[in-house]
């Protein structure tokens, strides 16, 4: 009689503004899938995740880096069920343009101290997708292929070792902390709550289609009539300076975006 393996859960959970995270979470769970059965659940949507993280054997948490910050609907995220990871076997992956330090350790820190036991952690470097950034470029068509291939054989090693039992878990060593923490973390979150107010949209470009009011995943932007309202609470993920048709919404730049990340939408 053949013997058939019970497949163990995994639940993932994602922030992600621009694509870059969501899709190397769904290339993670294809490559683990031969002994996972995974849900995955994007943390924006409105919903109790309480039975599905209770109940996964393995819990996979993704998000974008922000100076070497989680972003804020994942901290919240992780406020909200943090009693629910004691016990829990936790990976973690993030996605980054180039440099965090310890962005996966900035939350699995947490996770460790609520019981949780991070087996794995991974930095991923995606494309940039801060797009009126006068510093760093966007990458579209050619060089984002390239830029992917990369990232694939990275998440598919990190499946493999997974799978194996022996994932690493990048950012936790004290020198990373201490990277991430002087070089970045701290003066990101202390001007964070200033640049979350910082959205800004030129009313000249503007035309009221609404396209960032129906994709925001923090309801930050409000249609009224034909103009676009932010509320203040902006979790700075760039999806409408990246969706605009017209380029008219800044964040953090200083002028409105002149190229615009298209990749993985
Ligand atoms: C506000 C903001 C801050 C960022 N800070 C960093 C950073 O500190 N280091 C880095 O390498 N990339 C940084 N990035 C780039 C993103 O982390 C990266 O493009 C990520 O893959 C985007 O993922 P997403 O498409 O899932 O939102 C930042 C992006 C934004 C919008």
């Amino acid at each position: 009689m053949a013997y058939i393996k019970d497949m163990r859960s995994l639940a993932a959970f994602y922030f992600s503004g621009t694509g870059n995270t969501r899709y190397c979470v769904l290339r993670l769970l294809e490559r683990l899938s031969k002994e996972y059965k995974a849900e995955v659940f994007d943390i924006s949507e409105k919903r109790d995740f309480s039975k599905s993280l209770s109940s996964a054997d393995l819990i996979l948490i993704a998000f974008p880096i922000y100076g070497s910050a989680p972003p804020y609907p994942m901290r919240e995220f992780f406020k909200k069920y943090e009693k629910l990871f004691s016990g829990k076997d936790v990976v973690i992956l993030e996605t980054q343009y180039f440099f965090s330090g310890d962005g996966a350790a900035s939350l699995g820190r947490a996770i460790e101290k609520a019981g949780g036991r991070v087996i794995a952690a991974e930095h991923i470097n995606m494309p940039n997708n801060l797009a009126d950034s006068e510093v760093f470029q966007i990458k579209n068509g050619e060089a984002l292929k390239q830029t992917l291939e990369k990232a694939n054989r990275r998440i598919d090693k990190f499946a493999k070792d997974i799978l194996g039992g022996k994932g690493r878990r990048r950012g936790f060593s004290p020198l990373s902390h201490a990277v991430g923490y002087f070089c970045q973390r701290k003066y990101f979150r202390k001007g964070e709550a200033e640049k979350r107010k910082k959205l800004s949209i030129d009313k000249t470009r503007c035309v009221g289609c609404g396209l960032c009011a129906k994709h925001c995943p923090v309801q930050n932007l409000k249609k009224e009539g034909d103009e676009i309202v932010p509320a203040g609470k902006c979790a700075l993920c760039y999806r409408c300076v990246n969706l605009c048709p017209k380029k008219a919404i800044t964040i953090v730049g200083k002028a409105p975006p002149k190229d615009q990340y298209r990749g993985l939408r």
